[in-house]
């Protein structure tokens, strides 16, 4: 019987972007399901999301050539499964956004067909958008749906602290290695309560937000990896931590996204001279894949001693540019430059976390009854190095893979008369020492954006590995004696991540996409595989 301490559903959602809100959507009715947010339900990365979803829609486009475009960009380490999986599937999930009422912008010409931009690594025109805020378009779409949803509880300002798994509740065999829910921390009332459930689903997001400069908002700490890690699950490729090239570079802006889509339509990156240097990086120039081109501005900023490059469009029309990039021209007018008549300053931060909790494409991790769906998890789509614009397409591909098997067996057991207990708070008292906390959130982003950046060395990755554990003792003696509050708990995570990124970026012994070292700067053949990182056994 539920109390105010325990809540009972079929399914637990925990994250509520694209790949949450659209599990919920393909959930049968008959199911209860809780979908937990962190904050308000729409915030996440999926809102800031401005390019668009890749897809094949067009007819001189081909399946096989975004599968290539996809394998070239992943640097060799792309499942060929699960990109051929994903991609196959696009139309049918762009048909679902469409039908779900996703209004994404149409051709200024032919108001039958939608307008298809191009980004990095494409070599089609394949992205379909809703001007430049298509995760806007996309989240309000969705949660509005979802809010219409008898069957599905919302709990908005609720952060997952861990997850209940059989094997830490003394079960073995098949009952021990089962997820049967979570305990979750009320932010307002300050209160764990157990949720229990038949499934539950880590669509948590991302984890750049371990990096002190990143296009992601706060909420993007990594709590889902960082929870399926401590709970069993292995994770994959956590080296691969993407930059995006193009942030605007200003003291005030929190590097505010200046979408791909503008190189895509023809933008140039400049020097401080005006000139143009990526034709001397790669053939594609602007539209190389985004691991050449943030690492070819980082080399010209360290080159010439300079603080950012340009961004310029201005050569373009001034009201194409407007019509198409509405929230780029407002956002860098607020900031005082008019990306119709000026280049802009751009430097690259933090954007994406390409590996995550290994999966299948049904979001299966390797426990029981647990699933990992979107950022969060490693289905083996984005090898080295994602191509844009194909996260928001393995959002709403792998969630409709996690409905379907679900659906299949929606009353999965429990063990008969389990007895989950509730949170316990009676050792531990309120934390007399919050700058701790502050302290040490903010050494952590700061030496992950130096050590572990876009350029390593062994000396550098060993001293953030020193220092990393040094702030894993600390919080968890901390964790260990004070009251959960939302700051160490997301501090606790972001550690832990930042150990995981460590720890796989000194297993690979040469440059690949996104991970690029001084002391190993030649890719190497027999390196061509998963970093795999599996967790100690249950004790
Ligand atoms: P998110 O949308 O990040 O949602 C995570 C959810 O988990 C949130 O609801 C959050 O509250 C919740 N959550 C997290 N931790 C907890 C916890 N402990 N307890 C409870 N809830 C929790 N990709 C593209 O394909 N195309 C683009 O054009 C594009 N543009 C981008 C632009 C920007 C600025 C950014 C930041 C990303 C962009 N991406 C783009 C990447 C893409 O937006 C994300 O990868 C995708 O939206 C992730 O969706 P998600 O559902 O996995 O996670
Ligand atoms: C962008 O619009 O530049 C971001 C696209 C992406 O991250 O996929």
């Amino acid at each position: 019987m539920p109390t105010a301490n325990t809540h009972a559903f079929d399914v637990l959602i925990i994250g509520s972007g694209a790949a949450g809100l659209t599990l919920a959507l393909s959930l049968p009715a008959s199911l209860r399901i809780a979908l937990i947010s962190k904050s308000e339900l729409t915030e996440g990365n999926t809102l800031y999301a401005q390019g668009g979803v890749a897809a094949v829609l067009d007819e001189t486009d081909t399946i096989a050539s975004h599968i290539q475009d996809t394998l070239i960009a992943g640097g060799g380490l792309c499942d060929a499964d699960a990109v051929r999986h994903i991609v196959e599937h696009g139309r049918a999930a762009i048909d679902w956004l469409i039908d779900a009422g996703v209004p994404f912008t149409r051709e200024a010409q032919d108001q039958s067909h939608y307008h298809l931009t191009r980004e990095g690594g494409h070599s089609h025109r394949r992205v379909i958008h809703s001007a430049d805020a298509t995760g806007q378009a996309i989240e309000l779409t969705l949660s509005d749906r979802v809010r219409e949803l008898p069957n599905v509880t919302l709990f908005e300002n609720h952060i997952a602290v861990d997850l209940v798994i059989g094997h830490k509740l003394g079960l073995r065999g098949e009952a021990g290695r089962r997820c049967y829910g979570a305990y979750i921390l009320d932010r307002k009332g300050q209160k764990v309560a157990l949720f229990r459930a038949r499934y539950s689903v880590l669509a948590t997001g991302g984890a750049s937000k371990v990096y002190l400069y990143t296009s992601n908002p706060d909420l993007a700490t990594g709590d889902g990896i960082a929870m399926g890690w401590r709970a069993g699950c292995r994770v994959a490729n956590m080296e691969f931590n993407q930059f995006h090239p193009t942030c605007l570079y200003h003291p005030k802006a929190k590097s505010f996204l200046v979408t791909e889509a503008l190189r895509g339509e023809g933008a140039y990156l400049r020097l401080p001279d005006g000139s143009r240097f990526m034709p001397r990086f790669h053939e594609m120039a602007e539209l190389a894949p985004r691991d050449v081109v943030a690492r070819a501005i980082d080399h010209e900023m360290k080159r010439l001693g300079t603080d950012c490059v340009y961004l310029d469009i201005s050569h373009k029309e001034a009201g194409f540019i407007r019509e198409h990039f509405p929230t780029v021209y407002q956002r860098c007018l607020e900031f005082g430059f008019d990306i119709t008549a000026e280049p802009i300053p751009v430097v690259p931060a933090a954007h994406y976390t390409c590996g995550g909790l290994v999966t299948d494409m049904h979001g299966r991790t390797d426990l029981l009854g647990l699933y990992a769906i979107g950022e969060t998890a490693y289905t083996g789509l984005h090898g080295a190095n994602r191509m844009a614009s194909n996260s928001l397409l393995e959002c709403l591909v792998t969630a409709q893979g996690a409905a379907e098997d679900i659906t299949a067996d929606p009353l999965a057991h429990e063990p008969e008369g389990l007895v989950v207990p509730l949170w316990d708070e009676s050792r531990v008292t309120d934390s007399d020492e919050e700058v701790v906390v502050s302290h040490n959130w903010e050494e952590l982003r700061r030496f992950m954006w130096d050590y572990v950046g876009i350029v390593r060395t062994n000396k550098r990755l060993e001293r953030a590995k020193h220092r990393v554990d040094l702030l894993t003792r600390e919080i968890h003696e901390y964790y260990g004696n004070f009251r959960v509050t939302n700051d160490l708990l997301e501090l606790r995570n972001l550690v832990q991540v930042a150990d995981l990124i460590i720890r796989s970026a000194m297993a690979r012994k040469e440059s690949r996409g996104l991970h690029y070292t001084l002391d190993y700067p030649e890719q190497v053949e027999g390196e061509a595989h998963a970093t795999l990182l599996t967790p100690p056994p249950p004790r």
